[in-house]
């Protein structure tokens, strides 16, 4: 390993120091600790954003769920690329992740699937996410249905909804300082680890 080189699980590590602080402030300062903009790119170049929740991380990368079959779900599918960014603004602190996107295991899918409330479950079986819906009404109707499909039993998760893991190629680490100075570090992907790079503010 050269000086420079550092161990696979070293931003990690630091990402989950820094989320542990974002999830220990008080809600009424920061809502939601575990929200980030998750971005997305079509065939034709044309980038998109929205917030998702983080749900796990570890060496592998950042696990988040959804529908496979909405926009971001599709895009993901096609391109296998996604980009991150986390503010906890009460630390002064943003995170910006880039990599490659795998699916989960269904095994993976499936225990947080059943981990979550049964309105969120049906919910998931009744939205058709990112399709145009004809009459608000339709929602409603879906959710009633799904209700009686399912009544009185378990909820399976629906194929068409699971996670994706942003494997990280580059994560960056800012913080803010005075007089704009803020600090930046780098850290690339580097075959068995990781190099690290400060950047101008
Ligand atoms: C605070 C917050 C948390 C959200 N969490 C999720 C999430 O974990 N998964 C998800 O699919 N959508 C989540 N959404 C909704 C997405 O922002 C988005 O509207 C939806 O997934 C459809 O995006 P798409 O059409 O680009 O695929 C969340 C929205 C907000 C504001």
């Amino acid at each position: 390993m050269t000086e420079n080189k550092r161990p696979l699980i070293e931003p990690i590590e630091r990402f989950r120091g820094l989320f542990a602080e974002a999830k220990s402030i008080p809600r009424d300062r920061l809502p939601e600790p575990t929200a980030f903009s998750l971005a997305t790119v079509d065939g034709s170049g044309q980038p998109s954003v929205r917030i998702v929740l983080l749900k796990n991380v570890d060496e592998r990368g950042f696990v988040f769920y959804t529908n496979y079959e909405s926009r971001k779900g599709r895009e993901l599918l096609a391109t296998h690329r996604a980009a991150m960014c986390f503010h906890w603004q009460p630390l002064e602190v943003q995170v910006r992740v880039e990599g490659v996107v795998e699916t989960v295991s269904d095994a993976e899918a499936d225990a947080y699937f059943a981990s979550r409330a049964r309105g969120s479950q049906l919910g998931a079986w009744a939205s058709i996410q990112s399709r145009p819906m004809a009459s608000p009404s339709d929602l409603d109707a879906r959710l009633a249905e799904m209700e009686k499909r399912f009544a009185g039993g378990d909820v399976p998760r629906p194929p068409h909804w699971s996670g994706f893991r942003v494997v990280p190629e580059r994560i960056e680490f800012w913080k803010n300082m005075p007089s704009r100075l803020h600090v930046r570090h780098v850290y690339t992907r580097d075959g068995d680890g990781w190099s690290v790079t400060q950047l101008y503010p």
